[in-house]
């Protein structure tokens, strides 16, 4: 039998650690298989050659933002016809599908077939609704088409529940303009992507309280006072006049690395840029200690061994405290050089 075949989006650059982190999530599933990619292309390969015991889900990789099981690729259409191959190909799986996104990978290359996505969607689309195979009302599963080129497309099925619910696995969110800083996208983002829609409804009340470590000018804290959460923002630097003029901000300065909460709170972010093995230590202290419930903050990846220094953070965590931890994280769209993770007691 052929090896089942996956897609994985990444950002471009960081295609080694999405490929070794899709070989050891494989593994540690009980599975076996290789990836392959090409540098700066965005998107990874993974064959699998003895399936996992467990399903590998995106939520799950870091630098993985969306992931793809295909069902076949077209690697030569004919550009007068693309539709009609992939549609035998749909009809053939047995599957209808809820609707269909043609998705890109987040590359030069990429960008330069943005256009063309947009058109063959359309395409595709009216073309499943001709042929009854496609009904939003009776199906949770998706058609994924990864266009590589005009002409040399992948075809992914898809549970909603098992990819990002994103084109690209990318939400598109409009900067706010009163926001202090650009960076507020990212801890919007990182809400989005690392806790599920009950958990942001749950955990992001009005009334509660934060703590941002590295707040300077404010963008993070402007996450939390636009949802009516008190915040402390520790920095040296200045803070935006428009948020200190909330009423909700206490500006305390600080090094974020010995501050203490008086009294515990329900969130503490941190965007301090520091040796990520320091910062994750302080974020385990805090989960330890009680001073926070849950935390989000920004591991900045070193130039070599980037994905190996993830993992010895998350087992320098898992060390500090006495408890089960769940720990989430991604390379989120805003961010860089940086993975952000989510961090409460399991
Ligand atoms: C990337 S900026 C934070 C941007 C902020 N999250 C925003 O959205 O506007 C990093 C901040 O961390 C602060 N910082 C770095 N080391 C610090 C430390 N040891 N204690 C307190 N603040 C620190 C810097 O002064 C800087 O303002």
């Amino acid at each position: 039998m052929a090896d089942a075949r996956l897609i994985a989006l990444t950002r471009a650059g960081f295609e080694p650690e999405c490929a070794q982190e899709l070989e050891h999530a494989l593994a540690v599933r009980g599975g076996a298989g290789y990836a392959q990619t090409q540098r700066d292309s965005g998107f990874v390969e993974l064959h699998v050659q003895q399936p996992p015991n467990a399903r590998l889900h995106v939520r799950d990789l870091i630098f993985a933002r969306q992931l793809l099981p295909l069902i076949g690729t077209f690697d030569a259409l004919d550009p007068k016809d693309r539709v009609g191959p992939i549609l035998a190909a749909v009809k053939a799986s047995g599957v209808m599908v809820s609707d269909v996104w043609v998705e890109t990978a987040d590359s030069p290359a990429g960008e330069q077939l943005r256009a063309f996505a947009r058109s063959f969607e359309s395409a595709m689309a009216a073309a499943l609704k001709r042929e009854r195979r496609m009904d939003a009302s009776r199906s949770l599963q998706r058609l994924h088409l990864f266009a590589r080129s005009g002409t040399h497309i992948d075809v992914a099925i898809a549970k909603h529940a098992d990819a990002a619910p994103w084109k690209g696995g990318i939400p598109r969110l409009r900067f706010p303009s009163e926001a202090p800083s650009r960076s507020t996208l990212k801890l919007e983002e990182a809400f989005l992507v690392l806790l599920g829609e009950d958990e942001r409804d749950r955990w992001l009340q009005p009334g509660m309280t934060a703590v941002d470590l590295g707040a300077c000018p404010g963008g993070w804290t402007y996450q939390f006072v636009r949802r009516s959460i008190r915040t402390t923002a520790v920095d040296n630097g200045p803070m935006a006049e428009s948020l200190m003029a909330t009423g909700l901000v206490d500006h305390v300065r600080a090094d974020g690395f010995r501050y203490q909460p008086g009294k515990p709170v329900e969130w503490m972010v941190c965007d301090m840029v520091e040796q990520p093995i320091k910062v994750a230590e302080r974020m385990a202290t805090w989960l330890r200690e009680g001073w926070c419930r849950r935390t989000i903050f920004n591991l900045k990846l070193p130039m070599k061994k980037r994905w190996p220094e993830v993992q010895r953070c998350f087992a320098r965590m898992h060390e500090s405290v006495p408890f089960a931890l769940d720990l989430r994280a991604k390379q989120l769209y805003h961010d860089r050089e940086e993975v952000t993770v989510f961090a409460t007691r399991g």
